[in-house]
Formats: C-alpha cells, structure tokens, sequence
C-alpha cells in the first residue's frame, strides 16, 4: 500500500484531519514525505479545510447531478460557485452544417450572446476556467469566433489558450477544405488561478501554497478519435 493510500484508510471517514495527527500515524516516515503525498493528491485523494486541517475525498460517495434543462439559465447557480464550465454549445450555422444532401446538427441551434458570457462569469470562481468546444475556423463562422472572443472579454474572461482537437485519422472531405479538427478555447475569469505548488513556501510553513502557472504545458493538440459513428448516441458526440 502508498504512504497516500495508508494516509487515506486511516482518515477515511473521518470529518478531517490534521497534518500532526497524519504525521503521528506515520513515525517512520519524514514530515516532508507525508505532506508531499498529501499535497501530490488534492483534488484526487485529499481535499484541504483549512490551515493544516485536511479531509479524505470519498470517492465511493461522489454525485453527478445531471439536469435536462436551459443550458443558457444558469439563475440556480450561486455567484462565484463554480470550479469549471466545459461546453459545446449548438453553434448556428446554416452554411457549414450543410453539406449534399446532409445536415450536420439536426438540433436546436444558438448563437451566444453577451448576456450568456456574464453568467458565466457571474457562477465561476474568479480564476476558474471556461472552456468552449468551437468549430474549425472557415469562411462563414470566422466573425462569430472572433464575437466569442469579444464577449467572453467583456464578461471579465481573459484568452487562456486554444487547443485543436484533432479528430485521429477521421477526415470530413465537405465544403472547400477536408476537415478534422475543433477547437478547445480556454478562458479564465480573470487571471487564471495558480496551480504550481510553491515547494519552498510549502515547506517552510507546513500549508500547502500555490505559485502561479501550472506543472505542465498544454499539448500542441489533442489528438483523439472520435467515437465511431456505430458507438453514437448523439450526432455531435465528443
Ligand atoms: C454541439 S451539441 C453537443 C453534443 C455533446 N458534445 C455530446 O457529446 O453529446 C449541442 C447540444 O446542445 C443542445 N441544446 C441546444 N440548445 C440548448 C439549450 N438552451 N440548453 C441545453 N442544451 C441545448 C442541442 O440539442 C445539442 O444536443
């Protein structure tokens, strides 16, 4: 068994727990260690309560609440109570969702407004990320994508960054150029949260502290077959 998994049987089920009370359960192993492997698993194992004070995430007890409703009426949400909003949202346009005989989003399609931006921002956490699926760039959507943009500024989210998505070896040969990827666009509200753990501070003080930046790079892209149209459950399934 890791040293985190032991952390975590022994306080699992408990409120919380201190770091003194992990180190006492650990004697023979240094304090840097014990906080490192704590540190190593917020948000996976551990989650932080307070100063020194942490709990064990029960992950047998997680809930997903699933709500078949107005995606764009997020009046039930809290301000600044949301950690992430991932979507992809029903772009409307008639020109390229057409191709033959085809049609490519035989669903209720939108164009954003500003109003959609401030409630996004209005639910997420200052420095939390938004992250919207958009379409590869081509001659009838490119204002729209730069009007994304626009809005999303004047909501208070900065440009973070942009990720294609490109789809594996899935090509659609339609309109004038073979297609096969998206975009992932990732703003944050605000300036983007720090998500690099300060190991000095931490160190030094015994609490967890967080400079800014993150641990990794995102990746030129992400290279990803999507599901096989026999696997679909939805035409726009990602
Ligand atoms: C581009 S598709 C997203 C598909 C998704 N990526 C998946 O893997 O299932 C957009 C979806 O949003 C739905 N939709 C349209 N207007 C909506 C709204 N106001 N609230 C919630 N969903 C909406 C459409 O019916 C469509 O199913």
């Amino acid at each position: 068994m890791s040293l985190a998994e032991k952390i975590f049987t022994c306080f699992q089920g408990k409120e919380d727990f201190t770091l003194k009370e992990a180190y006492q359960q650990n004697i023979n192993k240094p304090k840097e260690t014990i906080r490192a492997r704590i540190y190593d698993n917020l948000g996976i194992k551990f989650e932080r309560v307070a100063k020194g004070i942490y709990k064990t995430i029960d992950t047998g007890k997680e809930t997903c609440v699933v709500i078949e409703g107005d995606g764009r009426d997020l009046a039930m949400l809290k301000d600044n109570s949301i950690d992430c909003i991932l979507t992809d949202h029903p772009w409307l346009d008639m020109k390229s969702n057409k191709g033959g005989t085809r049609a490519f989003a035989v669903y209720d399609c939108f164009k954003y407004t500003l109003g959609d931006f401030k409630e996004k921002a209005r639910v997420l956490k200052a420095g939390c990320f938004l992250v919207e699926i958009l379409p590869a760039e081509n001659e009838n959507n490119y204002e729209y994508l730069y009007q994304i943009k626009k809005y999303a500024k004047e909501a208070g989210f900065i440009y973070y960054s942009k990720v294609t998505w490109k789809k594996g070896t899935f090509v659609s040969n339609t309109g004038r150029k073979a297609k096969n990827s998206q975009d992932v666009m990732i703003f944050s509200k605000g300036k983007a949260r720090n998500m690099r753990i300060d190991k000095k501070k931490t160190d030094a003080t015994g609490e967890i502290s967080f400079m800014s930046g993150c641990n990794g790079m995102l990746p030129t892209m992400f290279d990803v077959q999507p599901v096989t149209k026999k696997d679909r459950i939805h035409q726009s399934q990602l």
